[in-house]
């Protein structure tokens, strides 16, 4: 296993330039296997979220090749087969490919995808939306069945603005026969960059970054390359990280609009910080006033933020009110906090922050990606040494997450270790 060691309370100054966004780059590889011509993704981070992709794009047979931040995917060979559980469960884009291959072949067998456990996360909305352009939908335990003898378009309601359900209709949507409509759909912009590609390739569809997106079924899709957008998680992380222990630390390569939610808070905290057009300069916040804050779809406060941001509530004069409304789990990274010497109170869906409190280091563990990121923050502004436990899960979303800390002034290390029992 992997932990991170970080000795705090170093000043963080300089440039970290911002990777390819994970949640759009788990959507586009899986697209790209739509047609059988080459598609180029370019400006994808290298993170175990997307080996664990290409290790399903070479089972299915496709023909990858992964150079730096570009992975060139040839699917003209693929086979449509059943890709095993152990593969499926490593994270929870793997059921992109459940659609992609659905929309392709009109048959797929598949199983119920992993992910961080943050919540139950059900996929009922993207069955709904199999079962609303036609397809027959078999559960037998982990396992779906999905067959139709014809996709054809339809109207799909969505009960929440969900990601991955609009994500899953979009891809089976895109060859299904007739128009399809996402209403409620989610405005994320992976969901505009996921668009972005299929519109290259020679689909038909409107209306990315709305509530309702609509689908015009095309026969045929080509060749194509797109570019991964800015990771806007990745950015938040270290624009916080700067409010934490910056001197114009500068966050490079972002765009703004696409974490504004973030930048509201900050200032409304009183924090020292200039937005450019596609770079932010950040420095510590002295004397920060508390704020509340909700997470939401977007453009509200992205819930995958709520926990690194936890780390700077610490920081701020009197209490602060966070309110989870996404994920009923989302807040395993709080009891490490408090055992770093933050005071922080859950009530159900709600932490109530009081400070400003000290950190000090100590041993912590990573149980899910955005949980790991909050307590690697923590320890960036902790007093001595904090060793972050099961950084694995870190790694699945921040690239050269190390390196770029380490380029800015931290002192940071990772090395392997054994659990004991
Ligand atoms: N939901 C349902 N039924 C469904 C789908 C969703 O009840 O069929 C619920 C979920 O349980 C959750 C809410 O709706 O309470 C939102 O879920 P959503 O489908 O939007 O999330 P997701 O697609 O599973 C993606 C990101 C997450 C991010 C969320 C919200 C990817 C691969 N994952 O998940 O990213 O938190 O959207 O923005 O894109 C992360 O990067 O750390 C991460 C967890």
């Amino acid at each position: 296993m992997k932990r991170i060691i970080i000795e705090g309370n170093q000043i963080l100054s300089g440039t970290i330039n911002i990777s390819g966004a994970k949640n759009s780059a788990v959507a586009l590889i899986p697209a790209a296997i739509l047609c059988d011509e080459e598609i180029t993704i370019n400006n994808v981070p290298n993170i175990s979220d997307i080996d664990a992709l290409q290790e399903i794009l070479t089972y299915l047979g496709a023909i990858v090749k992964r150079d730096n931040n570009s992975i060139t995917i040839d699917s003209s060979k693929i086979e449509n087969k059943e890709v095993p559980e152990a593969i499926s469960k490593k994270l929870r884009a793997s059921y992109y490919f459940m659609s992609s291959l659905l929309g392709k072949y009109n048959f797929v067998e598949m199983y119920f995808p992993g992910g961080c456990s943050i919540g139950a996360r059900p996929i009922d909305q993207t069955l709904k939306g199999y079962r609303m352009l036609g397809a027959n939908v078999l559960e037998e335990g982990n396992k779906f069945t999905i067959s139709a003898d014809e996709l054809v378009g339809s109207t799909i309601d969505l009960a929440m603005p969900s990601v991955g359900a609009t994500v899953n209709s979009i891809l089976v949507a895109v060859k299904a026969k007739g128009t399809t409509v996402i209403n409620n759909a989610a405005r994320e912009p992976e969901i505009s960059n996921l668009v972005d590609l299929l519109n290259k390739m020679g689909a038909k569809i409107s209306g990315a970054g709305t509530s309702s997106i609509t689908i015009e079924g095309v026969d045929y899709l080509h060749s194509a390359q797109i570019e991964v957008i800015p990771d806007r998680i990745e950015a938040g992380t270290y624009v916080i990280a700067g409010a934490l222990v910056g001197d114009n630390l500068k966050v490079n390569n972002v765009i703004p609009n696409h974490f504004q939610s973030l930048i509201d808070k900050l200032i409304e905290m009183g924090a020292n910080i200039i937005v450019n057009e596609d770079d932010i300069i950040i420095s510590k916040i002295e004397n920060g006033n508390s704020i509340n804050v909700k997470t939401l779809g977007f453009p509200g406060f992205a819930t995958d933020l709520q926990q690194p941001l936890t780390t700077l509530l610490t920081k701020l004069n009197g209490k602060s009110i966070l309110e989870e409304t996404i994920y009923e789990n989302r807040f395993q990274n709080v009891p490490y906090l408090n055992k770093m010497g933050a005071n922080i109170e859950i009530k159900d869906r709600t932490i109530i922050v009081s400070g400003p409190t000290k950190l000090i280091g100590t041993t912590v563990e990573a149980t899910d990606l955005r949980a790991g990121a909050c307590l690697v923050l923590a320890g960036l502004a902790a007093e001595g040494i904090t060793t972050v436990n099961k950084v694995e899960y870190v790694l699945r979303g921040y690239e050269n997450i190390i390196e770029k800390l380490s380029s800015v002034g931290a002192k940071i290390k990772i090395e392997e270790y054994n659990e004991v029992a």
